[in-house]
């Protein structure tokens, strides 16, 4: 038996909606339950990649059935891009794995959403049996119907724009996290029935921790304000004894963070001048999110959630945290 309240995801969107949206279709609940039938099959394939592996050594790149092996992160698209295509409602999906936006619906009254994902975050981390993740960012698509709008122009909105973000961590278990603007919630998948059960309710960040978490095999490239701030917190002069975690799967780096606080840190460094982690799909749902809880998300001069995107996979300097960790941070970059 578990040992949640039986409240699944389904459920608690549909009263979500219906206590702040009294009238609302039903249509973004519908959506988001996509998202989650994707998760799922995602989560059955990531916890069988070693398996696949085994089954792939007979004949390169070929399974013992000799179907094609495929990739983890074309897999996990896949599913998004089937889950959401069918659902009715979304107008266009834009993903990391594709370089343009994929068009499903111009027709006005069958394409209300868009939804942007990174399909499988973290997926150098596969190999080796350590946490991934999926990212996703709910927009609405503009209210003015416009026949000379392109599909790229409905995906380049702000982050502030999003009506729903979350993540999906497939960690020591499966846990979906999401806001739709109310608050962040965690739920846990019970492997047993299929179901994302309430584990999380109502998370917010600490206003500090005790953690920093940044790659710092790149700290000599970084612009100095970086390193001397990271500098301090290591001094014990920002008046706790920090320790450092770095996974490299910016979802379970900022799980942690969301649930422990303290910081994640992605500077410019000198392979990635602006930054390595994407904006649309990785930075702004991130974002949504850490401000949601109470935290913080910036690229050191604006909130990540007031950039204007350019482009759909631009990059970003992503500082998200703990609002102490941050305003010290803040200070250094001044
Ligand atoms: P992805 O697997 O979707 O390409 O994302 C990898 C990203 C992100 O998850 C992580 O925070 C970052 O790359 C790690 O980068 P470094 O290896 O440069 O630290
Ligand atoms: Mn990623
Ligand atoms: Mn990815």
């Amino acid at each position: 038996m578990s040992t949640f309240p039986m409240m699944t995801v389904q459920q608690h969107i549909l009263e979500e909606q219906r206590r702040l949206r009294p009238g609302a279709s039903g249509d973004f609940s519908w959506l988001l339950s996509g998202i989650t039938l994707a998760t799922k099959m995602i989560a059955a394939q990531v916890r069988r990649a070693g398996l696949v592996d085994i089954a792939g050594a007979a004949d390169e790149g070929k399974n013992v059935q000799g179907e094609i092996v495929q990739k983890l992160d074309v897999i996990a698209n896949q599913a998004l891009l089937q889950c959401l295509g069918n659902r009715g409602n979304v107008a266009v999906m834009a993903s990391e794995e594709n370089a343009e936006p994929v068009v499903v619906s111009r027709d006005w009254e069958n394409g209300t959403y868009v939804v942007i994902f990174d399909p499988l975050d973290g997926s150098s981390n596969i190999d080796v049996n350590v946490s991934v993740g999926t990212i996703f960012s709910i927009l609405r698509r503009s209210p003015e119907p416009d026949k000379y709008r392109t599909p790229l122009e409905d995906v380049l909105q702000p982050g502030l724009k999003q009506v729903a973000a979350g993540y999906v961590v497939y960690g020591s278990s499966t846990m979906f996290v999401y806001t739709a603007g109310n608050g962040v919630n965690g739920f846990t998948l019970d492997p047993a029935i299929g179901a994302y059960l309430i584990s999380h309710p109502n998370i917010t960040m600490p206003a500090h921790g005790s953690i920093y978490s940044v790659n710092e095999a790149n700290a000599d490239s970084f612009p100095e304000p970086y390193r001397k701030y990271l500098a301090h917190l290591k001094s014990g002069k920002a008046g706790r004894q920090y320790s450092s975690r770095y996974i490299g799967s910016l979802v379970a780096d900022f799980h942690r963070t969301l649930l422990k606080g303290g910081v994640f840190l992605y500077p410019p460094t000198s392979s990635h001048p602006k930054g390595k982690l994407r904006l649309m799909y990785e930075a702004n749902p991130i974002a949504f999110l850490a401000e949601q809880a109470q935290g913080v998300a910036t690229d050191g001069t604006r909130r990540i959630l007031e950039k204007p995107p350019e482009s759909l996979h631009e990059r970003t300097t992503l500082l998200v945290g703990s609002r102490t960790e941050l305003d010290l941070l803040k200070q250094f970059l001044k």
